[in-house]
């Protein structure tokens, strides 16, 4: 696989929300997957602490370290590497202290002190800002540390984060902080982390099903962004996951959906393809079609919706198996056919 132009060839932090329940997990995965074809490394990083990702590559529980996972997209030999980490907020406050004031031993008495729970859980926004910092941080990490000529470690990071009603303040990182530091350590550091948040190599990428809910979260996810900060912290692309095919050609949809199928016509159709119509399969059939179309209507509104919104949009078929591993890079090649990687 050779590298090409994608629609996001400048962004190094993919940060994925979406409602809950609409394949965040899977696609963030995914996308790690694509973004890692062509021999580049990836990280794809949890933060709600649920061990997901663990789950859909079949691994064990991840530790708070950086452990390959996968193997990206591509023949044998071109797919790079992925990463996958879980950070929780206790891992990132010692791993901050270490990195700020070598506490690294400090830091398992400080556990056992329980000043890590008690520093997390009462600066929540800090919380945010621990987690949020160890995403960064691996986006600006550097091969040979410090040294702006040295290549990126991560070719990018992937971030399942958390869904569209938290994302706001999640991201918001320097509101958040600012009523608790003014100044010091904590204050530098999440100065640093915004900066990156709202840099051009971040974006924010919307997870959506085809159904009322989800759409409406995706909209008003991409209204919060621009409402809280001013379109500083980028949105990205909307993903729209498990869609379904669409069986009949529009004309026998309509038809199908104002129940003026003929039946006969079924019939008919039902006998070619060696079906008998002894028990008023025909008439069933009818009604399943209905079905189907009316179905298939909500989804083309719902599709139209997120049209309006004006991003760059990627369909993901509904897998009908369920996700495993093969189903994962075969999201992947379908986000790299569309450009999304
Ligand atoms: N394209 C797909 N085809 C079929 N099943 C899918 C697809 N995408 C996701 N799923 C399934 O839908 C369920 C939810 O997916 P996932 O866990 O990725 O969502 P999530 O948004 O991360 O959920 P949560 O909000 O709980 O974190 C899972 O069972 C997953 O296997
Ligand atoms: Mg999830």
């Amino acid at each position: 696989m050779t590298s090409r132009d994608t629609d996001w060839d400048g962004v190094r932090l993919h940060v994925v929300t979406g409602k809950g329940g609409t394949g965040k997990t899977t696609v963030a995965a995914s996308l790690a997957l694509a973004l890692a074809a062509g021999g580049r490394k990836v990280l794809l990083i949890e933060v709600e602490g649920r061990q997901g990702i663990a789950r859909l590559f079949d691994a064990p529980p991840l530790p708070y370290a950086e452990r390959k996972i996968a193997l990206g997209l591509g023949a044998r030999g071109e797919g790079g590497d992925v990463y996958a980490l879980a950070v929780d907020p206790e891992g990132a406050l010692l791993d901050y202290l270490a990195m700020f004031y070598n506490l690294r031993r400090a830091g398992t008495a400080l556990t056992k002190l329980g000043v890590v729970d008690f520093a997390t859980t009462i600066a929540p926004g800090l919380s945010d800002v621990l987690v949020t910092g160890k995403a960064t941080e691996a986006t600006r990490r550097r091969v040979r540390p410090g040294a702006k000529d040295s290549p990126h470690v991560y070719h990018a990071v992937v971030m399942d984060a958390p869904p569209t009603g938290r994302i706001g303040r999640f991201l918001n990182i320097s509101s958040a902080v600012s009523d608790l530091a003014k100044v010091g350590p904590i204050r530098t550091h999440s100065d640093t982390v915004a900066k990156v948040i709202r840099s051009p190599q971040t974006a924010v990428h919307f997870i959506t099903t085809l159904e009322e809910m989800p759409v409406q979260e995706t909209l008003d996810g991409l209204a919060e962004l621009r409402s809280l900060t001013g379109g500083a912290i980028a949105a990205g692309g909307i993903f729209v996951n498990m869609v379904r095919p669409t069986m009949l050609d529009p004309a026998d949809l309509a038809a199908a959906a104002e129940g003026s199928l003929d039946i006969q016509t079924l019939a008919t159709g039902l006998k070619t393809a060696g079906i008998s119509d002894n028990h008023g399969l025909a008439a069933d059939l009818a009604t399943e079609l209905r079905e189907h179309a009316l179905q298939a209507g909500l989804q083309d509104k719902a599709r139209a919706q997120l049209v309006a919104a004006g991003r760059p949009r990627y369909e993901l078929p509904m897998l009908p198996d369920g996700v495993d591993l093969a189903g994962l890079y075969q999201l992947a090649t379908a986000m790299r056919e569309q450009g999304a990687a």
